[in-house]
């Protein structure tokens, strides 16, 4: 399956959602791959730029952003497990969801931040 083309085919209606996040996360994602800005990238950014048009709408069944029942079974696994899933795709996610220019660190930010909307993990890392 060709993600980009997804991506480009579902961001008109995603648009209508998420204009506000989608725009600022994109104009911070201009500079990856270099350096200096990657300090300043949020967990926030991180989602919107890479998982939101999945796990914001619930596109191909994705456990949705918020969403305790879709989140508990999972967040069971273990951190560790789901960082991989992640990182390595699962399903109808493509490995780093899609985004390959993310660090690791950045894929294991934005899943901190969806598992922590549904009371998740506290901070012990
Ligand atoms: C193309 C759509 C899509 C994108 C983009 C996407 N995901 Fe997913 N994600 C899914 C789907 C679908 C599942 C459920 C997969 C399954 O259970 O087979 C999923 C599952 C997950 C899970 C649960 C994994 C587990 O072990 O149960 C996590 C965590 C996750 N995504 C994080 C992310 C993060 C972080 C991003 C952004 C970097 C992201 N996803 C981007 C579609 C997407």
């Amino acid at each position: 399956m060709n993600f980009n083309h997804l991506f480009s085919s579902i961001r008109g209606r995603a648009g209508m959602l998420l204009p506000a996040g989608v725009t600022a996360a994109a104009a911070v994602f201009a500079g990856i791959g270099d350096a200096r800005s990657e300090e300043e990238i949020t967990p926030k950014d991180v989602y919107y730029f890479a998982c939101a048009l999945c796990h914001q709408t619930g596109l191909n069944a994705a456990p949705r952003y918020g969403d305790r029942k879709a989140w508990s079974a999972r967040i069971e696994q273990g951190r560790e497990t789901m960082y991989q899933n992640t990182i390595k795709g699962m399903g109808a996610m493509p490995p780093k969801g899609g985004k390959p220019n993310l660090t690791e660190e950045q894929v294991k930010m934005a899943v901190d931040y969806m598992v922590t909307a549904v009371g998740g993990w506290p901070e012990e890392n």
